[in-house]
């Protein structure tokens, strides 16, 4: 079909459920999306989302291996692709300058935590400790500077004296599956 060709190729890394990889799929089979998610990759074989790329025939590879061999792998895949846009999702591993370097595309990452607040992991239980009142999720351009690329957009909620991190973590994922495929159609409308 003629308007897929204008539609920006994306390329979503995973490294578990891939809870967010679906919620990007599902907004990408509406006519509202100016993107297509043409390849996944994963760096773990057992992430539960490949059950759904094999399901929806998403093309996608696994390279579980060290960090060089999975970048360097990655990155012929995503030239070959003629990839526009990566897009972390639930993806566990850090990525190094050189790639970061070497790929001339944007990065985006979605990081439970209203950033700067809380970089790295375990958001929700040290928002708690530090009574914050309010939590979320950032989407934001990767860079050599772990979760310290410039904000594109964010959600926030507010902490209720009987959260824990568990239940945190639930309402902060179904903002991230809103906040996600909509920041990532906007960079592809901008783009
Ligand atoms: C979740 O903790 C989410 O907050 C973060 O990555 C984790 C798994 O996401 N972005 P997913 O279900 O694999 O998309």
């Amino acid at each position: 079909m003629v308007e897929l060709n204008f539609k920006k190729k994306i390329c979503v890394f995973i490294s578990g459920n891939g809870s967010n990889l679906k919620s990007l799929y599902k907004f990408s089979q509406s006519k509202k999306s100016n993107y297509k998610i043409l390849l996944v990759v994963s760096n773990k074989a057992k992430a539960k989302g490949l059950l759904f790329t094999s399901q929806k025939k998403i093309k996608s590879f696994v390279i579980e291996k060290d960090k060089e061999i999975f970048e360097t792998k990655s990155l012929k895949l995503l030239k070959k692709e003629k990839i526009d846009i990566l897009c972390l999702a639930g993806f566990m591993r850090i990525l190094s300058p050189t790639f970061i370097k070497k790929l001339k595309i944007p990065i985006i990452n979605i990081h439970p935590s209203l950033l700067p607040k809380f970089k790295g992991l375990n958001t929700h239980q040290r928002a708690i400790d530090n009574n914050e009142k309010y939590s979320g999720c950032t989407v934001h351009y990767v860079t050599e500077k772990l979760d310290s690329g410039k904000t594109i957009s964010q959600k926030k909620i507010r902490i209720l004296k009987k959260d824990t991190a568990k239940s945190l973590a639930k309402k902060i994922l179904k903002l991230e599956h809103k906040l996600l495929p909509e920041t990532l159609n906007k960079i592809c409308k901008i783009n």
